[in-house]
C-alpha cells in the first residue's frame, strides 16, 4: 500500500453507450484528464455494466467501446501516464464480483437509493434482472481490483461508493486486510445545459458531441435555448437563464462578460450571439478533433493502446488476486 509521499490509486470508468457530449465533458472527462499529473490513475471503459441497463444494446457495445477510447485520446487522456483498459477485457472483474456478492445482503441492494431511481426512470415495472441488482458489486470489483484509494464519481454514484466500503470492510473483518477503502472525489458541476435549456443528456436528444464537426455545432446552436422572454433584439435579454450564456462562460471565457452585458443592454441579437459562439466553440474542440481524427485514421494503433493499456490492468489485477486467494485460502 502507498505511502503518503507516493500518489494515490485512482479509478473511474464509463458506460460506453455512444459519443461523449459536453455533459460528459465538463462532469467527468475533463476533470479525469488534470487528475492524470497527480495520481496514479486506472479508466475504464464499463461495457459489461452495459447489459445491466441495456441488454438489447450488445452489439453496440464493441464499436461503442472503441469511439469512447478515441474520445478519450482526443480530450487528452494520456495512454503513457494513465492506465486505459476495458473491463471485459480483465477476466479478473467477475472472480472478484462472485466474492463480493457474499459480503453484501440482497436487502441492502434493494435499498439502494440509485437502484430505485434507475428503475422508476426506466420504468422497468418488475423485470429487474439480478445482475442489475448486483450492479454496484460488480463496481465494487472494479474499484477495489485496483486497490483504489479515490473514486472520481458524480453525486449519483455516492451510495455506490458507500456499497464498495461496505464489502471492503466485511472481506477485511473476515478474511484480514487486503483493501483499503476507497474515497469518493465528487465530480462539482453546476448541470449543464442541453441544447433545450434542460440538463444535457443523451436520452433527451439535447446533447452535443464533444467530437461534433463544425457544421453539426453551428446546426446544434442555432436552434437552441436563449432566453424565452426576449423576442426581439430590442428587449433586453437575461443571459442567467441563456444555455447559449452558460456555454460562453464554459468555452469562451474571454468572452462572456461583454456578452452578459450586451444582452442585458439589448445591444446583441441572439442570433448574432450564437454564431459567436460557435466560432469559439468549434476553436475550443478543434485539437480535440485533430487528435481524434489522427486516431481514427490508424486503427491498428488504436487496437495497440487498447491492448497494451489492458495488459498493464491485468498484472495489477492479478497481483490483487493472488492477495485475495491467499487471505481466502480459496481460487
Ligand atoms: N457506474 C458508473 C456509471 O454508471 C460507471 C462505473 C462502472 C464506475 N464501474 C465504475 C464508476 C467504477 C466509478 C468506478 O457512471
Amino acid at each position: 500500500m502507498s505511502n503518503s509521499t507516493s500518489p494515490k490509486t485512482v479509478l473511474s470508468g464509463m458506460r460506453p453507450t455512444g459519443r461523449l457530449h459536453w455533459g460528459n465533458y465538463t462532469g467527468a472527462l475533463e476533470n479525469w484528464i488534470t487528475m492524470q499529473d497527480d495520481y496514479t490513475c486506472h479508466f475504464m471503459v464499463a461495457d459489461w455494466h452495459v447489459l445491466t441497463t441495456a441488454l438489447d444494446k450488445a452489439t453496440e457495445i464493441k464499436q461503442n467501446s472503441r469511439d469512447m477510447y478515441l474520445d478519450w485520446l482526443g480530450a487528452g487522456l494520456d495512454p503513457e501516464k494513465s492506465v486505459l483498459f476495458v473491463q471485459s477485457q480483465v477476466k479478473e472483474h467477475s472472480e472478484l464480483y462472485l466474492i463480493l456478492a457474499m459480503m453484501i445482503s440482497k436487502g441492502r441492494l434493494e435499498r439502494n437509493p440509485t437502484f430505485k431511481e434507475q428503475i422508476r426512470d426506466l420504468n422497468m415495472g418488475g423485470e429487474i434482472s439480478y445482475g442489475h441488482l448486483g450492479y454496484p458489486v460488480l463496481q465494487a470489483a472494479d474499484i477495489l481490483m485496483y486497490q483504489a484509494q479515490a473514486v472520481p464519481v458524480g453525486e449519483d454514484q455516492l451510495p455506490h461508493l458507500e456499497l464498495t466500503r461496505e464489502m471492503a470492510r466485511k472481506f477485511n473483518r473476515v478474511f484480514g486486510d487486503v483493501f483499503p477503502e476507497p474515497e469518493p472525489l465528487v465530480t462539482k458541476f453546476a448541470r449543464f445545459p442541453g441544447t433545450d435549456g434542460k440538463r444535457m443528456s443523451k436520452s433527451l436528444g439535447n446533447h452535443i458531441e464533444i467530437a461534433a464537426s463544425p457544421e453539426e455545432i453551428v446546426k446544434k446552436i442555432k436552434p437552441a435555448f436563449t432566453d424565452p422572454a426576449r423576442l426581439r433584439k430590442s428587449d433586453p435579454g437575461n443571459p442567467d437563464i441563456c444555455a447559449i450564456y452558460t456555454w460562453y462562460q464554459k468555452f469562451m471565457p474571454e468572452a462572456a462578460a461583454e456578452t452578459a452585458a450586451e444582452c442585458r443592454a439589448a445591444q446583441r441579437g441572439c442570433v448574432d450571439c450564437k454564431m459567436k459562439l460557435a466560432g469559439g466553440v468549434v476553436e475550443h474542440f478543434a485539437p480535440l478533433r485533430e487528435r481524434r481524427a489522427e486516431f481514427e485514421a490508424d486503427p491498428k494503433k488504436l487496437d495497440e493502446i487498447i491492448h497494451a493499456g489492458t495488459e498493464r490492468a491485468r498484472a495489477a489485477a492479478a497481483q490483487t488476486m493472488a492477495k485475495v486467494h491467499d487471505a481466502m485460502g480459496i481460487g
